[in-house]
């Protein structure tokens, strides 16, 4: 036994101090062996709500878990979801996903993984618990904020770099949730029928993305049903897909709650067990991690032999590989933490993201104001709070208000609530910064704000959702695609008297605007973290062109879109069981996928997004599969354009969408200055998945590349064959 913990020391030694990765695969048939059949089950499951157990005997460490995926979480108690009240755990949070995605620039995804998985490093974590790429399918979906939009392209593109850049810092990701989550309604019932070309090209590809191309280390099997199983021991999904055909050699981690089985555990591809018997966010019984199914139960099914130990190994193989990739990684760093750096960065990565909707007449950038008047409870309500388990502490949160205030400091700056949310819902023991009591009617906060509104020059109102529930927030989807609150009352008065109106809508999900006709400038802002109101006085005063596009559909109204149908969403009870049965039958018409099909004309359509210059195209020409096209800033001030590429197969022996975008390009502008911008159109950007031969096709003929600033707004196109 010294003999072998001797070498496991050396090993680990040898492994600190060697500039190059040793062999990962020999170091764990070496240590395998040395683990006993208890250690091993020990290693499967929680110790604790967010850490399980290493081999203490061998020196080898736990694994420490922390949400993600927008900044690190605050410690929680060691058996309980209330916060544990330390006082080094304020972090700095970077924009949510939706907003990274809207940056549509991978370099942003690469500065986010690289600063967060800083922050992890330093607050001693081994896995970032995101990051979230389930598609955007509902309006109403509680975490659509938390993902990267509607699109597989786009997500697939964005997450790669955010993967990898986490994990060059020996910090792994876990990309959640695993398959299927796209609402939170029912998500622990929720049983998902859905075709099989449908789920390959829409609803696996960024997952196959962060695995195949970014190596991920880790991911969370989902808490819905698919082929009614649980995704944490899914046969299909983990087995099949993910380390069959995938060959994922990393660790499947179940959701905090989400493993139901022992014998489906033990069989379909579960790695690591944590939460169960909680429902993730508040509940549970206390102490009962021997009692999980991949504690006792397995031991006591190996040693009566109703298991092997196989499966067991494996697991182990899987998980030392993560710890040799982590916590065991050579010359791993100790990170930083809420340093200037991380602040440049979530502000640099806000200000990418930000979306100009509208801008009627140049309202924005905002220029000679002698009075401006702030609206709404968003410009001073903490967003970082809420929300579900990606709920921050914060070192700061720079409130809108506060920085309108900094950033116009020669104007006048009044401040009128306009509308309120109730009181404020604390999570993890953490409340809002300010006091959000409120004792006057609505009505009279709408007429007191436009009694303010009258001499002001600029009217900002900074609207939209929340983190509470029932808005954008975990365990629960939103009731309604309109505004909360009353806000449609509020615009529509400030509307009649104010002219340079803009609105900013806080939000990560589309949401319905009455007044859009009435209202000159309107901005998607997100949830945006530490440097929020910065990275908005940022845009609307110029100070940055806006330069984010839409990553999702913002529909009139939710009838017009794909999923209208009780079995659709919510889904449909299942008689006698626990099982709510949803069906995808709106198969690959997804978003813009949908209302391009049907020329549904959307309020603000996937990839919109102005700015405070111009660009012009010139024709596309295609030699080969090579596409190039000009583009100039045609206006006075710098600026970046995402040229979009789109791919039309108008004659195929399937149907299919009438564009789906394949290629982007963001490219930074001076005045007057014009770049080439080319794409290598690969096979794949032309293939279907025939679900019959189970692979991906490409069939001959004519294709169509589009290529616009926007999925509605198309500057030129060009034919080619395959
Ligand atoms: C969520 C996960 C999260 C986990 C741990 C669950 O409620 O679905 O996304 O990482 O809790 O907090």
């Amino acid at each position: 036994m010294k003999k072998h913990l001797f070498l496991i020391a050396a090993l680990v030694l040898a492994a600190a101090c060697s500039q190059k990765a040793p062999d990962i695969e020999k170091q764990i048939d070496e240590i395998l062996p040395q683990i006993t059949l208890e250690e091993k089950i020990a290693m499967t499951h929680a110790q604790s709500k967010f850490s399980s157990p290493g081999v203490p005997r061998l020196g080898i460490p736990e694994i420490w878990c922390t949400d993600g995926p927008h900044g690190i979480r605050a410690e929680v108690l060691w058996d309980k979801w209330s916060q544990a009240r330390w006082t080094n755990d304020s972090c700095t949070a970077y924009p949510a996903l939706t907003c990274l995605a809207a940056s549509w620039n991978p370099e942003m995804s690469r500065l986010y993984g690289e600063s967060i998985a800083e922050e992890a490093l330093y607050r001693k974590k081994t896995v970032l618990l995101g990051p979230g790429v389930n598609i955007l399918r509902h309006p109403l979906g509680g975490r659509n904020f938390e993902y990267m939009g509607e699109d597989p392209f786009l997500s697939s593109t964005m997450v790669v770099p955010y993967v990898q850049g986490v994990q060059s810092k020996d910090v792994a990701v876990c990309v959640k949730h695993f398959a299927l989550n796209n609402d939170e309604i029912h998500r622990h019932t929720v049983n998902v029928n859905v075709d099989d070309r449908t789920l390959y090209e829409i609803y696996l590809p960024a997952f196959k993305a962060a695995v195949t191309e970014g190596g991920a280390w880790s991911i969370m099997g989902a808490y819905n049903l698919y082929n009614n199983q649980h995704l944490c021991h899914n046969e299909r999904i983990l087995m099949d897909i993910l380390k069959g055909e995938w060959g994922f050699d990393g660790v499947v981690i179940s959701d905090w709650g989400g493993c139901h089985d022992t014998d489906q555990a033990v069989h379909n591809g579960l790695d690591l067990e944590y939460g169960t018997w909680t429902d993730g966010l508040f509940t549970g019984p206390s102490n009962v991690y021997n009692e999980y199914h991949l504690a006792q139960p397995y031991l006591k099914g190996i040693k009566s032999g109703k298991y092997g130990t196989d499966e067991l190994d494996d697991k182990v193989r899987r998980l030392l590989r993560l710890q040799l990739r982590t916590n065991m990684a050579p010359g791993r760093g100790t990170g930083r933490f809420v340093c200037p750096d991380h602040s440049a960065a979530a502000r640099k990565i806000a200000g990418e993201g930000i979306v100009l909707l509208k801008n009627d007449g140049d309202v924005l950038p905002v220029k000679n104001a002698k009075k401006i008047l702030v609206v709404g409870e968003n410009a001073f309500k903490m967003l970082t709070v809420g929300g579900g388990s990606s709920s921050l502490k914060v070192k700061y949160e720079i409130s809108p208000l506060e920085a309108v205030r900094a950033r116009f400091s020669d104007a006048e700056v009044v401040f009128e609530r306009g509308y309120s949310s109730g009181a404020a819902q604390a999570q993890d023991g953490i409340s809002a910064k300010f006091d959000l009591a409120e004792n006057r009617t609505p009505e009279q906060m709408v007429a007191d704000a436009v009694a303010a509104a009258k001499d002001a020059d600029y009217v900002l109102v900074f609207g939209g959702l929340n983190k509470n529930k029932n808005q954008d927030s975990e365990g629960a989807d939103r009731l309604e695609y309109g505004l909360p609150y009353g806000q449609d009352a509020l615009v529509e008065a400030l509307a009649e008297v104010a002219s340079k109106l803009v609105f900013v809508n806080i939000s990560g999900n589309p949401v319905a605007m009455p007044w859009v006709d009435k209202v000159p400038a309107i901005v998607q802002g997100w949830y945006l973290g530490s440097e929020a109101g910065y990275a908005l006085a940022d845009v609307l005063s110029g100070d940055v062109n806006p330069s984010g596009k839409l990553p999702f559909t913002f529909p009139y109204d939710m009838s017009e879109g794909p999923v209208t149908s009780e079995e659709q969403y919510p889904g449909i009870s299942r008689e006698g069981e626990n099982i709510i049965d949803e069906y995808y039958t709106e198969g690959l018409l997804v978003g813009y996928r949908w209302y391009d099909t049907k020329k549904v004309k959307p309020m603000f359509a996937f990839g919109h997004g102005l700015s405070y210059t111009t660009f012009e195209y010139g024709e596309a020409s295609i030699r080969g599969r090579k596409l190039s096209v000009k583009i100039s800033n045609t206006g006075k001030v710098a600026g970046a354009e995402v040229v979009q590429l789109y791919i039309g197969d108008p004659e195929c022996s399937v149907e299919r969408p009438a564009k789906e975008l394949k290629g982007f390009k963001k490219v930074f502008l001076q005045p007057g200055e014009s770049k080439t911008v080319t794409f290598e159109i690969p096979d794949s950007a032309l293939s279907f998945f025939d679900a019959e031969q189970h692979k991906w096709v490409v069939e001959p003929g004519e294709f169509i590349a589009y290529i616009g600033s926007g999925s509605d707004d198309i500057r030129t196109s060009v034919k080619f064959k395959k």
